[in-house]
């Protein structure tokens, strides 16, 4: 198993190298592991966070593939829950990107093989993952844990990764081209992909198991921002009374986690988490920005793999 593996021994090395492996922008490249690609810089931490992790039943965790938002709903799940504690004027947002607030089990939880003492954390405690449902901890699934999955749409995801992925290389300048790009997105061959059995996991427990994963649209998000996070609210136990309904908390909220104003915070235009600007988490924020972006035949080729992928599904993008 790969608790036997986890140290960096001979034979982890030696199963690593068996490994299928793809071209990414991310600069260690993808690994497939579990029918999922990982960030080869990640795996240990997926590994760990797979064996170590015990969920509470008051966890909260926010699912999503990279690009769909998860920038956005952090910030917005983070001010719900505090929302008696902190205040529009005082809240950590202003000086923090929502990434330290809602950390990722594989990007900063579990980073370095590290094992961290969770137990101290105060309740409800949250996290986010981009690791696909098939590949959570058991302990996430038995426990009473709640999972938000965020979903967009996969042309936009795609546009979006493709402009964050110039922040990690120079996409522009390397042999990496656009078409290329979209063709391995494609083939299932991208961070955390494929994108179909990354947003089909999840939507299918969604359907199965409402009381355990709730699915988001970005687009949602964006039409209609105070409904969803009255329905999200809900959903993680955080219901808006009558009272704050009429005090218009949602709508502080939601202008508070608005793009127009995280955008412009000193900390999301000058600040770094982890090795990257947060700026790089902040671009258009836009649906429908890949018109902009995708000609007539990468469209196609888009397009044909969502009708093979997801004409089984009821899940219309
Ligand atoms: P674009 O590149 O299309 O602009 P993630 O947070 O999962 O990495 O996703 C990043 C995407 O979410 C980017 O999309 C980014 O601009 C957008 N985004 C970030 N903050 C947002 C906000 N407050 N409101 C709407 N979209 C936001």
């Amino acid at each position: 198993s790969s608790s036997v593996l986890e140290e960096h021994s001979q034979e982890f090395k030696e199963w690593l190298a068996s490994l299928p492996k793809a071209k990414s922008f991310h600069p260690s490249g993808i690994i497939l592991y579990q029918e999922f690609w990982c960030p080869t810089l990640y795996l240990q931490n997926v590994i760990s966070f797979q064996n170590h992790f015990h969920a509470h039943d008051h966890d909260i965790i926010l699912a999503s593939k990279p690009k769909s938002g998860t920038t956005w709903l952090k910030a917005i799940i983070f001010s719900i829950v505090n929302r008696t504690q902190i205040t529009i004027t005082n809240t950590p947002l202003l000086t923090k990107i929502s990434h330290e607030l809602v950390p990722f089990f594989e990007a900063k939880v579990y980073w370095n093989n590290e094992i961290p003492d969770l137990t101290t954390m105060s309740s409800p405690r949250l996290f986010a993952t981009h690791v696909p449902y098939a590949s959570l901890p058991k302990s996430i699934k038995e426990s009473k844990c709640r999972i938000v999955y965020l979903c967009r749409n996969p042309f936009d995801t795609l546009v979006s990764l493709w402009h964050f992925g110039s922040h990690l290389c120079d996409t522009r300048s390397s042999e990496w081209t656009f078409e290329e790009f979209v063709e391995s997105f494609c083939e299932g061959k991208e961070v955390f992909g494929p994108f179909w059995s990354h947003v089909l996991g999840y939507w299918k427990e969604s359907i199965e198991n409402p009381n355990k994963v709730l699915f988001i649209k970005y687009e949602d998000l964006k039409e209609d921002i105070i409904h969803q996070m009255k329905r999200l609210a809900d959903f993680i136990g955080f219901p808006f009374s009558p009272e704050e309904l009429k005090q218009g908390v949602v709508e502080d909220i939601s202008k508070l986690c608005s793009m127009n104003v995280l955008k412009d915070l000193k900390v999301n235009k000058n600040g770094k988490h982890g090795f990257l600007p947060n700026k790089s988490y902040y671009r258009k924020g836009e649906v429908g920005d890949w018109v902009n972006h995708l000609n007539p035949s990468t469209l196609e080729r888009l397009n044909k793999m969502i009708e093979e992928k997801f004409k089984d599904s009821s899940l219309i993008f």
